[in-house]
């Protein structure tokens, strides 16, 4: 499509203070294609340590945010506070907040709502699980947890949509070029009949699981797929940045 790549790197629950002073100096070294964006999710606790030594070329995501306010929430951390430490966007409805934490389609909802109200991008997750695809469900449970983002939120203008068959996620079984296309296609059809033609239009629509330095040309050549959401190939700097640079 027309729409600018755009690739994130979600570290999740992965690294040290030295593991990640090395992801970032491979980062800033990396030459990456002028025409996409670039955002990393670090872990919370090594947010600062990025922020202070990353290249502003890349920017920072949160791996979650909380649903409100900041105040008396043991443990959480509010999108106010992102916004301090200089984050710009927030991944929200991952898979492992969904089926590992059991968040459900409305709270990931209202907190994609809150981030945007504070000004956050949301890079917004969804994807059918495997007895789902097998059961041919594929297109009702991503249509429904689109509907739950779309019922919570007044403007797409901010978000980027993360298509993530959860089968797919860690497990090295990447989508078929095909198989990504064909749901991706669906979302943006969902999105002209449910939101509007320049949503569907403009909405970028990025693909996530097992997407690694060998697979991801193929996949950037589908005319739906807008970049990617890259999990364990993003820890490795050089091979991140061919991630990035498969963009056509
Ligand atoms: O957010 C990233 C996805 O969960 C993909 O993870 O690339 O390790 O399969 P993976």
């Amino acid at each position: 499509s027309s729409n600018k790549f755009f690739v994130g790197g979600n570290w999740k629950c992965n690294g040290t203070k030295e593991s990640i002073t090395k992801l970032v100096s491979d980062l800033n070294d990396a030459k990456l294609e002028a025409d996409v964006d670039v955002v990393v999710a670090p872990p919370f606790v090594y947010i600062d340590q990025v922020k202070n030594s990353l290249t502003d070329r890349i920017e920072i995501a949160a791996q979650n945010s909380w649903v409100g306010k900041g105040g008396a929430f043991t443990g959480e951390i509010s999108v106010e506070q992102l916004k301090d430490i200089g984050c710009k966007w927030v991944v929200l409805g991952h898979s492992e907040r969904r089926h590992v934490i059991g968040e459900d389609d409305q709270f990931i909802g209202k907190k994609a709502a809150y981030a945007l109200s504070e000004g956050l991008g949301v890079i917004a997750c969804i994807g059918e699980q495997l007895q789902e695809r097998e059961a041919g469900k594929t297109f009702d449970v991503c249509f429904q947890q689109l509907k739950a983002y779309a019922d919570a939120i007044p403007s797409w203008d901010n978000v980027v949509i993360a298509y993530e068959p959860v089968w797919a996620i860690g497990t090295g079984k990447v989508a078929t070029p095909e198989q990504a296309q064909e749901v991706h296609a669906a979302l943006r059809d969902w999105l002209k009949n449910n939101v509007s033609a320049d949503v569907a239009t403009k909405t970028r629509i990025i693909y996530g699981g097992s997407v690694n330095g060998s697979n991801c040309a193929e996949l950037a050549k589908q005319e739906d797929i807008d970049g990617f959401l890259v999990g364990g190939a993003s820890l490795k700097g050089p091979e991140f940045a061919t991630i990035v640079n498969s963009v056509t």
